[in-house]
């Protein structure tokens, strides 16, 4: 497997904190954001990965992570997204890095207080279609904000709406998913949706469209520190007191 991190877009919503820099370089927990999401793929054994960023703030990602030996990364390559063009644009900037291996896929924004090995390896052990990782919620205020699943009566996902005004379930997709190398088409065939993205729901839509699903319920605490200043202040405070991406 390989790794795929994003660290793009406006960051608006942490306004005035990223107003000069970019949201995955503040700090959380004593270290900058990126870090931990580096640490969440080599904690699973994926050592090779790329970073997309905006151009601005390109340098000083370089600058931080260099050749990333210092955190245990084997190979590591940068990718830029000129303009924040959705999730799906993101990741379609990293085929030829992919090179036709499957990948993790996770969003620099998300913290996790336990290890993403397990769903890791899982995907390994069958590396076909896609793998998600939810989490169970029952703030449907904050289900407003994120992708949610819809379940039938096994408990199976049917589809995902992202930012439903009602949420389907209690349930959030977080920003952690497994694709085989077919991804690539897939964001191919996509158009953008009403604010003007690739959105990586509509991935997960088309390939649920065309058979299951498979996915993880996580354990322990998980954070979008990029949702809000709220949030952002919440995540800082809960990964400075017990940390990330723990072992089980
Ligand atoms: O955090 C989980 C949620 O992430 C999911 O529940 C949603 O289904 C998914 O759409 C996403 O929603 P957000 O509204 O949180 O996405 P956001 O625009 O904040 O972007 C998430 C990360 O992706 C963030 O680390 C920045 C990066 N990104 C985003 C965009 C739009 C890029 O690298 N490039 C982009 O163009």
């Amino acid at each position: 497997m390989r790794g795929v991190l994003l660290a793009g877009g406006t960051g608006s919503r942490l306004h005035p904190l990223t107003t000069s820099t970019n949201k995955h370089l503040l700090p959380i927990g004593g270290r900058p954001m990126i870090e931990w999401a580096v640490e969440a793929l080599v904690r699973a054994n994926v050592t090779e990965m790329i970073i997309v960023t905006g151009p601005e703030h390109m340098d000083a990602f370089r600058e931080l992570l260099d050749d990333g030996s210092r955190l245990a990364v084997e190979h590591l390559e940068f990718a830029v997204q000129e303009r924040p063009g959705g999730i799906a644009e993101a990741l379609g900037l990293t085929e030829s890095f992919a090179d036709g291996v499957p990948i993790v896929l996770m969003l620099a924004d998300n913290l996790l207080e336990r290890s993403i090995t397990d769903m890791i390896e899982a995907f390994e052990r069958d590396p076909s279609g896609a793998r998600l990782l939810l989490c169970e919620m029952d703030d449907e205020h904050h289900l407003r904000h994120l992708g949610v699943p819809v379940l039938d009566e096994s408990g199976q996902i049917v589809s995902i709406i992202e930012k439903p005004e009602d949420p389907p379930s209690h349930f959030a997709v977080t920003g952690v998913y497994c694709y085989d190398p077919s991804v690539y088409d897939v964001v191919k065939t996509l158009q953008p949706s009403g604010r003007g993205e690739l959105e990586i729901t509509d991935v997960n839509n088309h390939y649920l469209s065309r058979g299951g699903v498979a996915f993880d319920v996580l354990q322990g605490f998980w954070g979008d520190a990029g949702e809000s200043l709220e949030a952002y202040a919440q995540v800082d405070e809960f990964v400075t007191l017990k940390g990330a991406n723990n072992p089980a």
